[in-house]
């Protein structure tokens, strides 16, 4: 009989790619579970409806479940009739600026539905390997007391000890998180906890910048795939501070997916795992804008504000070392160029722009 996996987030970026993976690729029966919540979020834009409905019509057996998962009982309703043999939960506020105007939601969301979830996990299936979608804003900004030196198109770590990037012993307080930092954070520690605690084989991937075609980008969550539409639409695109050296480690939602096969494989108990581009995959706002219009022969329109978000990280790029050494067969298979040329093949398929 085919193995079960339930995914939350099941209609966002990362979820609906984990759903199209293990359904496709190792024959699982996918539950999806996901309200749409995204539209609630970031308004029309941030619609996903129509990945949800993709998923419906290509993946054989694919059951979404509209379900909030604040809903505890709801939850641990569905948890106990499926008994999953391993759990994605991927369903989150996503936005660190979003966040300060929705508290209560955002933390309602991230840390008590994250928990609701573990715990429906420990009395359903205690067994099942749990994979929790983390953040790297768990790090606050303190990634940004990093010794820095300032090139042509980026901003790079000047301190040798960070040459391959931020590995997981890097504090998370006393640091500034936003927000949307601060719940993620107590989602990871919970998530961690019932590991250590309970010997759940739990994960945390603590993601850099995750993308791919499938994301359904917005200003103030969606980096490349924002940075994209707007490059197609001729729409400005507004860079907050650091004169867009910024730099963010981006890994495509199908080197995620490979990743979470490869510990729901040979899973650990509380495991933490630092999971984004890496150093390969690093671009600064500056650099995507020329991929971008090599891409597509649009020059990107843009402005600057001197202002930077609040907690944002100057540059940020993950070690790998560590993924790498528990999985040796995993690595990172897209270049940032070649996801970018699928971000834009999928606007273009979407809106016809
Ligand atoms: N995309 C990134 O750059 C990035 C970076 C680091 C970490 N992450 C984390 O990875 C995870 C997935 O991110 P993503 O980019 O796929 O986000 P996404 O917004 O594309 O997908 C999340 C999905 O969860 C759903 N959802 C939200 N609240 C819900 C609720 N209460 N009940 C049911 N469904 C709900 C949304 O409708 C959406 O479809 C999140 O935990 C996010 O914090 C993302």
């Amino acid at each position: 009989m085919a193995k079960t996996l339930l995914v939350t987030g099941s209609s966002g970026l990362i979820g609906s790619e984990v759903c199209s993976y293990f359904a496709r690729e190792l024959g699982y029966t996918v539950h999806g579970v996901d309200n749409n919540q995204r539209a609630v979020f970031f308004g029309p834009p941030g619609d996903t409806r129509w990945n949800q409905r993709r998923l419906e019509g290509a993946l054989r057996g694919f059951q979404h479940h509209e379900l909030d998962i604040r809903d505890r009982a709801g939850v641990l309703g569905l948890m106990r009739s499926l008994r999953p043999d391993a759990i994605v939960h991927t369903a989150a506020q996503p936005s660190h600026d979003r966040a300060a105007s929705i508290p209560f939601d955002d933390f309602d969301t991230n840390a008590a539905g994250t928990l609701n979830m573990l715990e429906a996990a420990r009395q359903a299936c205690p067994q099942s390997p749990f994979v929790h979608m983390s953040t790297n804003k768990v790090y606050g900004d303190g990634p940004n007391r990093i010794a820095l030196r300032e090139l042509a198109t980026r901003w790079d770590y000047a301190d040798p000890a960070y040459a391959e990037g931020i590995p997981e012993g890097f504090p998370v307080d006393q640091s500034t998180h936003s927000l949307f930092g601060a719940s993620k954070l107590a989602a990871d520690v919970i998530a961690q906890e019932y590991g250590r605690y309970f010997g759940m084989p739990t994960c945390c991937l603590r993601g850099g910048c995750l993308t791919g075609p499938n994301h359904s980008g917005v200003e103030l969550h969606g980096f490349l795939s924002y940075l994209v539409r707007c490059n197609l639409e001729g729409r400005e695109y507004r860079v907050m501070g650091y004169k867009g050296k910024q730099v963010r480690d981006n890994i495509h939602s199908l080197d995620v997916a490979r990743f979470i096969a490869a510990f729901i494989g040979a899973p650990r108990a509380g495991e933490v795992y630092n999971l984004g581009g890496g150093r390969a995959n690093s671009v600064s706002i500056l650099e995507a804008f020329t991929i971008a219009e090599s891409l597509t022969g649009k020059a990107q329109v843009h402005s600057y504000l001197e202002q930077n978000r609040v907690g944002d990280h100057i540059c940020y790029f993950s070690d790998l070392r560590k993924v790498r050494s528990h999985f040796p067969s995993w690595d990172i298979t897209l270049s940032v160029t070649e996801t970018m040329r699928q971000i834009v093949d999928s606007w273009r398929a979407r809106s016809s722009v």
